[in-house]
């Protein structure tokens, strides 16, 4: 086994890593041996893990290496034959130079953006960093992933011109704006464990998306 390795990433803060990276490994942990790597110094996907109860712990490991900078590629290399994923939590900074060192071992990166142009204009810098990553890992592949959209329509004309101006593709599955999500951090859970079948639909149906593009 040598894990696929997914990493959440975008420089914009609140745009739902975190929510991604804790949502996305418990979907994967119904099926999967995962590794959730917290890489923000605000601990915020460790402290999820810590906040489930004893009786149902978090469905995948969680290790903080928020200090382990531009070496973590290295670190989590140790890791690749004990887990079939690991999903690698982002600090909210491009310059950040953990970032860069886990896209280096990275088969996916995933950048959730809201769908609203004063988020989708900072999130324009990722895309910089990840072509300057793909000069050593060519096989590196990115998608954009809608999160908190609203409405009928998730994603509105204007925000999707600007969508298509990125470089790289948006997943088709949209994450839409769910109190089960905010939810799920406070139990230290994740929608699996609520009663909210739209939210676990669309988990699942990103979940296949990303195991087809992993393979
Ligand atoms: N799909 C969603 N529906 C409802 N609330 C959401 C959704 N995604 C994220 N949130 C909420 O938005 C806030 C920010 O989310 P989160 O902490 O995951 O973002 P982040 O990108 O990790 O932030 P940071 O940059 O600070 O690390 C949280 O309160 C979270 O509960
Ligand atoms: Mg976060």
């Amino acid at each position: 086994m040598t894990a696929k390795v997914i990493v959440v990433t975008n420089q914009k803060g609140g745009c739902g890593k975190t929510t991604l990276t804790m949502n996305l490994a418990a979907t994967l942990g119904l099926k999967n041996k995962v590794l959730v790597v917290d890489g923000d110094p605000q601990g915020s996907a460790t402290r999820w893990a810590a906040s489930s109860s004893d009786d149902k712990p978090f469905p995948a490991s969680v290790m903080g290496l928020a200090n382990a900078g531009d070496k973590v590629h290295r670190e989590i290399k140790k890791y690749l034959n004990d887990y079939e994923y690991i999903v690698i939590d982002c600090p909210p900074a491009v310059e950040n130079p953990f970032t860069g060192s886990a896209l280096m071992i990275a088969d996916l990166a995933l950048i959730p953006i809201v769908p609203s142009p004063t988020d989708l204009w900072s999130a324009i810098g990722i895309q910089k960093l990840i072509n300057n990553v793909m000069v050593m890992n060519e096989n590196l592949q990115t998608r954009l992933v809608a999160n908190m959209c609203q409405g009928n329509i998730s994603i509105s004309k204007e925000a999707l011109v600007l969508i298509e101006e990125f470089e790289f593709p948006k997943t088709k599955t949209d994450i839409y704006q769910r109190t089960a999500y905010r939810q799920a951090a406070a139990f230290g859970g994740s929608v699996h464990d609520l009663d909210n079948a739209k939210a676990k639909d669309e988990l699942k149906s990103l979940v296949k998306e990303i195991r087809a593009i992993l393979v």
